[in-house]
């Protein structure tokens, strides 16, 4: 009897096991046949671009021709009824262009359908939902690292099967990405990066990490809508902002180090949209993790330059990656933990900001058990693991509730609210400190210095030739 029980174990254990590899090979065909079925639609980075305000949008795509090309929307799949709107175009370093269609006059809480088209070639149709009220969820990843050198395509699928979870658990309506979206900065990272049919049918929106200045490949695929606000810029891009529901955001380029454009940028977005609630800044940069001590003489200049303007301004969540390590810090005001998010799940009307980094898709970083993990002082909650980690973020009129998972998991690791009564919630009203300004002021002569050494890497490395005064003010 124990004997036909233990063979009958042996023969369901097999068929569990051979269930689960088949099922594996599946999804990696699965993926493999819709990249090559696909490939046209890939090979043009297709993607959604936020506009400012949710009633606009950016489509965005490559194009072999420099006249006729269009975007086309309807409100059904059939694209009955389709509106033209006129791209824009760009000649790209290869020789081709870069199309954008700016799109205007969403109506709220519509679905969206839209193609691609230029002589000769038109887009499947990818669709995308505008947010009807205050309350939208949002899919926060950072440091997806589409690799060159280690299979655009595989790694391709990596994030098709985060963002595929997350709309599993939620109505995914941006995904918000902090940096290094390509590990070489290359355009076919880019393509891939936005692959799926999930990632065209998302507003997505990107920013500037430092691998994503190791080429000028940003430039050309990002769509974002930038502002014109003065200062010394990256080569590739500058800051933004959007609103979407009672939250604005503010996106913006760490690896500029001129704090002055950084502080106008924020100033002017924030009188442009005063009666929005929510705040939450987005750059690459981990300010507060402390986890990479090597790193740390660098940090402490970013601090003195980035953690004042979320004091000045109020902001209520700080989105970062670059260390590829999963932290969310206490409250943090003037450099200091007003209060400990340890042990709790919930701060009300929080006396200061709130810093969160992810973990990467495709890089994530463990540490060795052996060592004793650095971590900052100002850190509540945070995870060693080399799993794969995104973030569900759910706004809405009184709270941001922040979900963290592990890649398959079905149950957040991590769930975090932040409540307010008030737009100003427990922010406290801030007092100018000049020494501020001037460390600002210091940031943006070393970013002169930075944009004419980043240039010339460029020169010597890809014989890419920046003008002089674009490579500093972008
Ligand atoms: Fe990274
Ligand atoms: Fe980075």
């Amino acid at each position: 009897m124990k004997k036909i029980f233990t063979r009958l174990t042996c023969v369901v254990l097999c068929l569990v096991l051979l269930f689960s590899f088949t099922n594996t090979a599946f999804a990696a065909d699965g993926w493999h046949e819709y990249w090559q079925a696909n490939s046209a639609d890939i090979e043009k980075g297709i993607y959604i671009a936020p506009g400012q305000t949710e009633s606009e949008r950016t489509i965005r795509w490559y194009s072999d021709s420099k006249d006729g090309n269009f975007a086309e929307i309807s409100l059904s799949e059939d694209m009955a009824d389709a509106k033209q709107f006129t791209a824009s175009v760009t000649e790209t370093p290869q020789g081709d262009y870069s199309a954008e269609a700016y799109i205007s006059g969403l109506e709220k809480g519509e679905t969206y359908y839209y193609t691609c088209n230029a002589d000769g070639y038109k887009s499947s149709v990818y669709s995308f939902s505008t947010v009807a009220d205050t309350s939208f969820s949002a899919l926060y990843v950072t440091d997806v690292h589409i690799s060159y050198d280690e299979g655009i395509e595989e790694q391709s699928g990596k994030f098709a099967d985060i963002i595929s979870q997350a709309n599993d658990k939620a109505d995914v309506s941006v995904i918000l990405s902090t940096g290094d979206q390509a590990t070489l900065g290359r355009r076919d990272e880019y393509c891939g990066y936005v692959a799926s049919e999930d990632a065209k049918s998302t507003t997505v929106a990107i920013l500037e990490g430092n691998h994503d200045r190791k080429n000028i490949d940003y430039k050309y695929f990002n769509a974002n809508p930038e502002t014109d606000d003065a200062g010394v810029k990256s080569y590739i891009g500058g800051d933004y902002w959007f609103v979407k529901g009672d939250t604005l955001f503010l996106v913006m380029d760490a690896n500029n180090a001129d704090g002055a454009y950084h502080h106008r940028f924020m100033k002017n977005a924030i009188k442009a949209n005063k009666d929005v609630k929510w705040r939450v800044a987005m750059f690459h940069h981990d300010l507060l993790g402390q986890r990479i001590p090597h790193r740390e003489s660098e940090n402490k200049l970013l601090r003195l330059i980035w953690l004042p303007l979320m004091d000045e301004f109020s902001i209520d969540l700080v989105l970062m990656g670059h260390s590829h390590y999963y932290t969310l810090s206490n409250v943090v005001y003037r450099k200091k933990t007003v209060l400990s998010t340890a042990d709790i799940d919930k701060v009300t009307d929080p006396k200061g900001s709130v810093y969160m980094v992810s973990g990467s898709i495709n890089h994530p970083r463990g540490l060795d058990p052996e060592d004793v993990p650095p971590v900052g002082e100002n850190i509540g909650k945070y995870v060693d693991t080399e799993e794969m980690i995104y973030n569900i973020l759910d706004f809405s009129e009184d709270s941001i509730v922040i979900k963290s998972y592990y890649s398959g998991e079905d149950e957040p690791f991590t769930e975090f609210t932040i409540e307010k009564s008030t737009q100003q919630g427990g922010h406290p009203k801030y007092i100018q400190n000049p020494l501020n300004a001037i460390a600002r002021f210091l940031g943006e002569i070393y970013s002169v210095f930075n944009n004419i050494g980043v240039r010339s890497d460029l020169k010597k490395k890809y014989d890419i030739i920046i003008p002089f005064f674009a490579g500093i003010f972008g």
